[in-house]
């Protein structure tokens, strides 16, 4: 058998890292469900406003997923356009936690992957397959007493340097390589840190500042954290658990590609008998102990979108023992399956649909679209004046709240424009008359129909052309 390579410590860190990077987007502002104990929803929390029996309901589901009740089960998240679909299922993965894979696809991305379409979604259940290990690794921790770096001048040589280390007990000097000096200065290193080497990946982590050393550096920020200087020896055993996805262990296993393909993203086809192989290794971890399994949650938006063939693959998939919970999410009504010529609910044939645990959505009150506007005002650091809200909310009532939104940030640009701080009335207008929305577009192209290519109004209504 041959030996597994879990990435450990190089990859799923460095993932982490990665994603903790997101611009401000669509959903940022949403930082959980807003759920307390007792799974009741708070009018406004983490960023959500009302829907509450939608969250509840998510919560439920997140709920049963923590205490690895539920596996290989479906969720169907359905409501009109803008009605927080999407909101609630970032909400969800917030509140799983970084140690639950979440995984999210949109439908259309399927068809436009260099892979098949069964091929990708099997990446996406396996990126939604979470294998936790335990693993022992030996680090090096204590108050840094000294670090000397030397450039010899005028020479090529590289830089050379001396770290001396200490707990309670002991002091011992070590010399550094290239690699972990350039470590050192990008974690900005000083005596008096407390700090953490893991000897495997020479990954340097700063636990504070030394109580010992509190009084040389009153005159520093509030947010400096002080700790103990550690006791006993300085080099340790430690046991860390890390979750890996199914996936990413494909990956790093398969010939072709190595964990480097993860970072590009572009991990091409995997072949079956490297997965059933990985399968069986890590089945054998696990009777063993020395691994467990984390079901996580596969999100697929506008899975209206799939075909037939996806379905059925889907509806397979859930089948096996190793599936995660899929949650779905569609705006559609009553619509053709994509590659058939039969008409569903969203879009999705019936014996999928028989296995959904369905989530409504219901379109937002006006002071839910205020609250909802604050929320975003806040997030994309916009003031605005109390008449500026007021005509936004009218606007989001009217037209969308998507729309609304959307005006935020262009509204921002003709304040500051006119130098001003807050967006007012006249920003709005201005921005209304720049950019129209749904509504007054609709109307134009009914106004000029004959200008215009592909006219259908007034012909027979066919639900791919009618739907957004
Ligand atoms: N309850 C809510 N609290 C806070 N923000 C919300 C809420 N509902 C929706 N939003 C925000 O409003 C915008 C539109 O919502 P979202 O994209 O979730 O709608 P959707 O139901 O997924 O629509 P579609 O069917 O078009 O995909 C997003 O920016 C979203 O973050
Ligand atoms: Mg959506």
């Amino acid at each position: 058998m041959m030996e597994l390579d879990t990435g450990v410590n190089s990859s799923g860190q460095r993932e982490r890292e990665l994603s903790r990077m997101e611009r401000i987007g669509a959903h940022s502002h949403v930082r959980g469900l807003g759920l307390d104990d007792a799974l009741e929803a708070s009018e406004k929390a983490q960023g959500l406003v009302g829907q509450a029996k939608a969250r509840k309901a998510a919560g439920l589901i997140v709920r049963m997923i923590k205490e690895g009740k539920i596996a290989g089960r479906a969720v169907l998240i359905a409501g009109q356009p803008g009605t927080g679909k999407t909101a609630v299922a970032m909400g969800m993965s917030q509140s799983l936690g970084d140690d639950t894979p979440f995984t999210k696809l949109t439908g259309s991305e399927l068809f436009s992957l260099e892979m098949s379409k069964t091929e990708a979604l099997t990446q996406a259940l396996r990126r939604s397959i979470g294998v936790r290990i335990k693993e022992e690794t030996e680090i090096l921790e204590g108050e840094v007493v000294e670090i000397q770096i030397d450039k010899p001048l005028g020479t090529s040589e590289s830089k050379t340097a001396k770290l001396t280390l200490k707990t309670t007990d002991m002091e011992t000097v070590y010399d550094l390589g290239s690699k972990m000096i350039e470590s050192m200065s990008k974690e900005k290193v000083t005596s008096g840190d407390v700090i953490v080497i893991d000897k495997a990946t020479g990954k340097v982590t700063k636990l504070g500042r030394s109580f010992a050393r509190s009084r040389d550096y009153d005159a520093m920020s509030g947010s400096t954290r002080f700790v103990q200087c550690p006791e006993g020896e300085l080099q340790k055993r430690k046991e860390v658990t890390h979750v890996v996805s199914l996936h990413e262990i494909d990956v790093i296993n398969s010939r072709q590609q190595g964990f480097l393909a993860l970072f590009a993203g572009d991990t091409g086809e995997i072949k079956t008998e490297i997965r059933d192989q990985i399968d069986t290794k890590v089945t054998e971890w696990r009777e063993e102990g020395k691994a467990e399994f984390v079901p996580g949650v596969l999100f697929i938006d506008e899975v209206h979108m799939l075909d037939i063939e996806c379905f059925s693959f889907l509806n397979r998939a859930l089948e096996s023992t190793m599936a995660p919970v899929l949650v779905i999410a569609s705006n559609r009504g009553i619509t053709r399956i994509r590659g058939t010529n039969y008409r569903s609910p969203h879009g999705i044939p019936l014996d999928l649909l028989d296995r959904l645990l369905i989530i409504h959505t219901k379109p937002y009150t006006e002071t839910e679209i205020r609250e909802i506007l604050a929320i975003r005002c806040e997030e994309e650091d916009v003031q605005m004046t109390e008449d500026g809200e007021k005509l936004l909310t009218k606007i989001g009532v009217e037209t969308s709240l998507r729309y609304a939104i959307y005006m935020i940030t262009a509204a921002a640009l003709c304040c500051a424009k006119r130098k001003a701080t807050k967006v007012d009335i006249e920003d709005i207008k201005r921005t209304y008359a720049l950019f129209i929305d749904v509504g007054r577009s609709t109307q134009f192209l009914r106004e000029y129909q004959r200008d215009y290519m592909f006219n259908e109004i007034g012909a027979d209504k066919d639900d791919d052309a009618m739907q957004s």
